[in-house]
């Protein structure tokens, strides 16, 4: 893939899954700008892709800040130019059942995923390359799935999915195509040391995925890469599964591990 000049803005971009796609458009000559809440994990995650000798910035926001949000894809654009990749990945989940919520938790969850990916989307439409630019959405198979002990992260990923689906259809006359990932459990990430705690319930939810084994953030990397790419340039609103067939068989392994 060659994403030489090209400008890729990821929110949530410095740590784990998302980090990992940074870090592949990086390696594919991207200029990067990434954004998150710590100041600490944005400065390690520009340092990391700079590294990698790809031109790169991040900036501290919440995306639940409409205007923060804003001022970091402002500054983005002014030093870079109009964004050609927008990914869309801040998120937070912890497992707990729905009676064991206060509804600031819920609503924390969904402000972040799904206030959050809106706000984003909303706010860089004015400097995306208009036609051309393309949008990833960083969803979860809890957006389909029913999933026992996540009833805030099925609700807000549900959402993130509509998102991504509306805007597919409202901005595809400009040239902007819009889809989502997503990742079924993935190795080394916060996300799955939350869910799948313990060596028994990895074990337990391994076996529950068809390929029999957790994805690699590389994994969705190169499924990112490939939805923004020219290959992909008649693919719009779909939210891919990058899961080795995990939600084939529905949650019931993750909700039990
Ligand atoms: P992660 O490392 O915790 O990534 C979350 C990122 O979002 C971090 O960079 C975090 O940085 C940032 N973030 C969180 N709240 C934010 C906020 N309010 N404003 C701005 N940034 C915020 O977790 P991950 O497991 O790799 O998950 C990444 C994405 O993949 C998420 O969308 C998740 O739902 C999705 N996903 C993960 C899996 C998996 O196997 N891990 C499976 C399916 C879907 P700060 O703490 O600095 O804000
Ligand atoms: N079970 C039940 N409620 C919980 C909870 C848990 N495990 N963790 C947090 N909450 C509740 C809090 O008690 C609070 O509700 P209250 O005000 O009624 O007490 C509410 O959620 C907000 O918590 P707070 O810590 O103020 O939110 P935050 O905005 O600082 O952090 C989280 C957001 C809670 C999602 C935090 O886990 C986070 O920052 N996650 C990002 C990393 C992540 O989740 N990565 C995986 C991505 S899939």
């Amino acid at each position: 893939m060659d994403y030489r000049d090209k400008v890729v803005f990821v929110a949530g971009g410095t740590s784990g899954i998302n980090l990992g796609i940074a870090r592949g458009f990086a390696a594919a000559g991207a200029r990067l700008s990434v954004i998150s809440r710590k100041q600490d994990k944005v400065d390690a995650a520009v340092a990391e892709l700079q590294g990698l000798g790809a031109q790169a910035m991040g900036f501290a926001a919440d995306v639940r800040d409409y205007e923060a949000v804003e001022k970091t894809l402002a500054a983005t654009a002014e030093a870079y130019g109009e964004i050609d990749v927008l990914i869309s990945g801040a998120a937070g989940n912890f497992l707990a059942p729905a009676l064991g919520l206060s509804a600031n938790a819920f609503k924390t969850v969904v402000d972040i995923d799904l206030l959050g990916t809106f706000n984003v989307m909303r706010a860089a439409y004015a400097f995306l390359r208009k036609p051309g630019a393309t949008v990833v959405n960083i969803s979860a198979p809890q957006s389909w799935l029913p999933t026992p002990m996540q009833i805030h992260a099925c609700a807000a990923k549900a959402g993130v999915d509509m998102v991504t689906r509306t805007l597919a259809m409202e901005w595809g006359p400009a040239g902007v195509r819009v889809n989502a990932i997503a990742p079924g459990p993935i190795e080394g990430t916060e996300g799955m040391d939350r869910l799948s705690p313990n060596p028994e319930a990895v074990a337990k939810l391994t076996k529950t995925i068809p390929l029999q084994r957790y994805g690699q953030k590389e994994e969705i990397a190169e499924a990112a890469m490939w939805l923004c790419s020219d290959k992909a340039a008649y693919v719009n609103g779909v939210v891919l599964p990058v899961d080795g067939g995990w939600s084939l068989g529905g949650s019931l392994g993750m909700s039990q591990a």
